[in-house]
């Protein structure tokens, strides 16, 4: 080896011992590119000892191509070793410097309460599917014949008076009440293959009615139907007493008073012993002890043969809760708008029940 190329070696060794060295103390992904280029860049010290080949014999020029490869590999290998070091020095003072406080407060959320209104109808749903009722729904806006004709009041029949609605036409107007879902579900039982037809039907009804404390023009009722062979008032009065003792208080006691519905025959009202007072009198009973919850009665047999089913080997009961009677009553409302007025002052002080 001439003196020449041994210099560029003596060089090149050098180098590599610097490079190592450096590259050992560096300690950012930043310093570790200036490195780089200071070694390897185009004006990079390899890159001025490179330029010596042109001096070198023609024998001697691989010999330096070689010396030269070698310092790309060491170089390389060291750097890139150093590299996943510091990498994961940085990564994990990164993810030290953006750790959140988990001892600060949160932002509060604000979780919306079930309306009072499904609250107890969801009460009264679950009471009823205990009974092994099933719950279904009819349409709001009705045929004049589901709502009035096949609850046995016809055309011009004087009681309907007692429930006049808004019209969309001769034919089709707001339901006044859940019953004509009475009639829906009779139409489509099959006793045969479902045996006794036992249904609750919660939902919107409408009147023009003036809206007052206890009045709306829209409100909700829980129709019941149980239709199956040989039922009475008996099994009425059980299932009552049963959805009383269930709502309003295991003391509870019901009384029956004689009433007049197309569709029911007999008809009652239902009254239940007053859960403040314990039927002593007072204000919410107004002094009587009992207090007016609902109407019900034997399902007429005209309704039973008009919706298809024979009268004379079924019969049937049938009630109507009033959603939002009974929810003022068990709560203490004093006006059936507060109901209506979206007012969270009123809506928040029902949190029951699940959200
Ligand atoms: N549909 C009646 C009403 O709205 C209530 C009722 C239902 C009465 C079922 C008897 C039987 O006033």
């Amino acid at each position: 080896m001439n003196d020449k190329l041994l210099v560029v070696k003596e060089d090149v060794d050098r180098l590599i011992a610097t490079a190592i060295q450096e590259i050992g103390t560096a300690e950012s992904s930043k310093a570790l590119q200036d490195i780089r280029v200071k070694y390897t860049g185009k004006k990079g010290e390899l890159t001025q000892i490179s330029k010596q080949m042109k001096d070198l014999e023609k024998d001697e020029k691989p010999v330096l191509g070689q010396l030269i490869n070698e310092f790309h590999q060491t170089f390389n290998k060291t750097i890139e070793r150093k590299q996943e070091e510091v990498t994961q020095k940085e990564l994990a003072a990164q993810l030290a410097s953006e750790s959140m406080d988990i001892s600060l407060p949160g932002r509060r959320q604000n979780f919306g309460t079930r309306h009072l209104l499904t609250q107890t109808r969801e009460d009264l749903e679950d009471l009823f599917l205990g009974m092994g009722y099933q719950v279904i729904e009819g349409p709001e806006v009705e045929l004049d014949s589901y709502n009035f004709e096949k609850m046995n009041l016809p055309k011009n029949h004087p009681a309907r008076d007692m429930q006049d609605t808004f019209y969309i036409s001769e034919e089709v107007l707001l339901r006044t009440h859940t019953s004509p879902v009475q009639a829906r579900a009779m139409e489509k039982h099959d006793f045969e293959k479902n045996g006794p037809l036992k249904m609750v039907s919660p939902g919107k009804v409408f009147r023009r009615d003036n809206d007052d404390a206890t009045h709306s023009h829209q409100f909700h009722q829980l129709e019941g139907l149980l239709v199956a062979e040989k039922i009475t008032m008996a099994d009425l009065k059980g299932t009552l007493l049963q959805f009383a003792k269930a709502f309003f208080g295991e003391e509870r006691e019901i009384r029956l008073r004689p009433s007049f519905f197309s569709f029911t025959e007999p008809s009652v009202e239902v009254d239940v012993s007053c859960f403040k007072c314990g039927g002593q009198g007072c204000g919410i009973c107004k002094g009587t002890g009992w207090i007016e919850v609902l109407g019900a009665g034997l399902v007429h047999p005209n309704v039973l043969e008009m919706s298809g089913i024979d009268s004379t080997k079924y019969s049937g009961f049938a009630f109507g809760v009033g959603i939002d009677r009974v929810a003022m009553l068990k709560h203490n409302v004093d006006d059936i708008r507060h109901f209506y007025q979206n007012d969270l002052r009123f809506l928040t002080q029902f949190k029951g029940g699940q959200n």
